[in-house]
């Protein structure tokens, strides 16, 4: 789902494969990538980058300025750095498939880590923007890939129907390649001693039920958690106290800041589901009264409704009854189309 941390938890094993010289980690962001050939081209920086960053090899870089400045293979001795002069060559090269650049470059981080006896982690963020090239693509990038032996992929992503159905879509090019690791909201258990940690580091004080309204509020998002942190912080300044009205009034600011973020996810819905979302956001919780409120036949209400839960855009917590996810979301979308009166 979105918002749930997943950056977070990519750049957490970042840090945490820290200490190990044999591991280099590289996070590559892959949202709104529109070519292939800037994937490839962003894969093997992200790989030198880490690769020098981590071992303090900037002597390899010299070796890859010599080895593309000649443009000779001759020029370059060691494997990686002819891999390199190779990709650098086709890049440059109209006529080059664009999949076989994403192919080459991912070729070259093996070659990479097999002569410096190093291992990669490649993170791909945003995953979803590259599974919208498709199968083809897809299915040359796991050729590549399982053959690797000092490679390991984490791909996240943020469309949860898109995401599993790479693991288990027994048409996809990663069918049962892959292990599934879920990234959920957070419990309220956790968010509550979250914010008793750091309001205590802050010395904030709080009055009443202040900390159960957080958590409420925040919904186990921990996005919303720390937008409504920051504020309350500047609000009341370090050694502050806070109060309910406090609260509320934080919380209002950081819906008003969530204004153009929302406007925008909106209007990456269909119509029909826009419609649907706006009505589970006013209190239509049953399907048929979503039907009769979007005006639909019911049939088309229960595909979409399953759509949008595939999704993890919405949630049944009980048969019969759904409501949006994300909380914030909906009531932003609530105020926003609140009826004036029933109609
Ligand atoms: N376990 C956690 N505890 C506290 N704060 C967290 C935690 N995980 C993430 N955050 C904070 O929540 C916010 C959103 O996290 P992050 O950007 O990692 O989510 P995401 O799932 O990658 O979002 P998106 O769907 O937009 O890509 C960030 O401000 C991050 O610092
Ligand atoms: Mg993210």
């Amino acid at each position: 789902m979105r918002r749930t941390g997943k950056t977070s938890v990519l750049e957490n094993l970042e840090l945490r494969l820290k200490p190990n010289a044999k591991l280099v980690p590289v996070i590559v962001n892959c949202f709104g990538i529109a070519a292939k050939s800037r994937l490839a081209k962003v894969l093997v920086d992200g790989a030198i980058d880490s690769y020098v960053r981590k071992t303090g090899d900037k002597a390899y870089l010299k070796r890859l300025a010599k080895a593309i400045s000649e443009a000779a293979k001759s020029a370059a001795e060691r494997v990686s750095e002819v891999k390199f002069a190779e990709f650098s060559l086709s890049l440059r090269d109209k006529n080059t498939e664009e999949d076989v650049l994403i192919e080459n470059a991912l070729k070259y981080v093996e070659s990479l880590a097999e002569e410096k006896d190093v291992f990669f982690v490649i993170m791909l963020d945003e995953f979803q923007d590259v599974i919208r090239w498709g199968d083809d693509t897809l299915k040359r990038i796991r050729t590549v890939v399982q053959s690797q032996k000092r490679v390991c992929y984490v791909l996240a992503g943020s469309a949860t129907t898109v995401m599993r159905n790479l693991v288990y879509d027994r048409r996809s090019p990663f069918y049962r390649q892959l292990v599934e690791i879920p990234i959920k909201k957070l419990d309220k258990v956790v968010v509550s001693a979250f914010l008793e940690s750091r309001l205590a580091a802050a010395k904030i004080r709080m009055t009443g039920p202040v900390l159960g309204m957080i958590v409420d509020l925040s919904g186990g998002y921990p996005d919303y958690v720390q937008r409504l942190g920051l504020e309350l912080y500047l609000s009341v300044g370090e050694g502050g106290s806070l109060t309910e009205e406090g609260v509320g009034r934080a919380y209002e600011d950081m819906v008003l800041g969530l204004d153009g973020e929302f406007d925008s996810y909106f209007s990456t819905f269909t119509p029909l589901e826009r419609e649907i979302l706006v009505a589970l956001a006013t209190g239509k919780i049953q399907p048929s009264e979503v039907a009769r409120e979007v005006r639909k036949p019911i049939f088309n209400i229960s595909k979409t409704l399953t759509t949008l839960m595939n999704y993890g855009v919405i949630e049944r917590p009980m048969k019969g009854q759904y409501r949006i996810a994300d909380a914030v979301f909906a009531d932003w979308l609530n105020r926003r189309f609140k009826p004036m009166a029933e109609i």
